[in-house]
């Protein structure tokens, strides 16, 4: 996976990133680098091509090793059965034809909703508190439309107001705060958008 720099803004200073050390894979993507806040000199390790936000281990650790152990156990792709599929657009009342549009997707897990969200063919960015990133990654694949990084949602690495659609399912009660995660959230929603 290629992390864009440029694509995250810093949540100490609101500067921009630049990408450092990097050490690349034989396709020529980056497998391992820092990125480094232009401003503020906030640094920020590339793992296996995905940033890392958060310190490696936190609350969400169980997560990660639930979804890295069973990552494949909910996917339609895998059952056969569009049941995140049919969630997802009954939840949020979307369309299944987003192209153009800026998707926000927090705690993606082993990414089922990621899987579908894909297919919209949405710009589409993906995150998890936990290392559940990586078997996002190994179910999904890179593609040109996903951006996976690992982050929190009480701190997120992006403009407020830059995101048509922001969602979120199953995840806000995992947190330690499920109403203050919420309003986090909603400041990432453009006016007019759709959380
Ligand atoms: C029950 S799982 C749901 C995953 C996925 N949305 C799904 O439905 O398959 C909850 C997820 O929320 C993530 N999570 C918990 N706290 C988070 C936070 N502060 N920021 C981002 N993700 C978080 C966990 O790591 C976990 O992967």
């Amino acid at each position: 996976m290629n992390p864009d720099a440029e694509k995250y803004i810093c949540t100490t200073c609101g500067g921009h990133f630049i990408l450092d050390n990097m050490v690349h894979q034989e396709d020529g993507s980056v497998r391992e680098g820092t990125l480094v806040c232009r401003t503020c000199g906030i640094r920020y390790s590339v793992i296996s091509g995905i940033p890392r936000f958060v310190p490696a281990e936190n609350y969400a650790g169980s997560f990660g090793y639930q979804w890295n152990i069973h990552r494949k156990t909910q996917l339609d792709s895998y059952t056969g059965l569009p049941i995140s599929r049919d969630r997802l657009f009954t939840v949020s009342g979307w369309s299944e034809h987003l192209e153009g549009e800026r998707i926000l997707e927090a705690g993606s897990g082993a990414g089922r909703f990621t899987e579908v969200l894909l297919q919209t063919g949405a710009e589409l960015f993906s995150f998890d508190y936990s290392n559940a990133v990586e078997a996002n990654l190994s179910n999904n694949g890179e593609k040109p439309n996903l951006h996976l990084f690992q982050g929190d949602i009480f701190n997120i690495p992006f403009a407020e107001q830059s995101f048509d659609k922001v969602i979120s399912l199953g995840v806000l009660q995992h947190t330690p705060d499920p109403e203050r995660a919420f309003i986090s959230l909603a400041r990432f929603v453009k006016p007019g958008g759709s959380l």
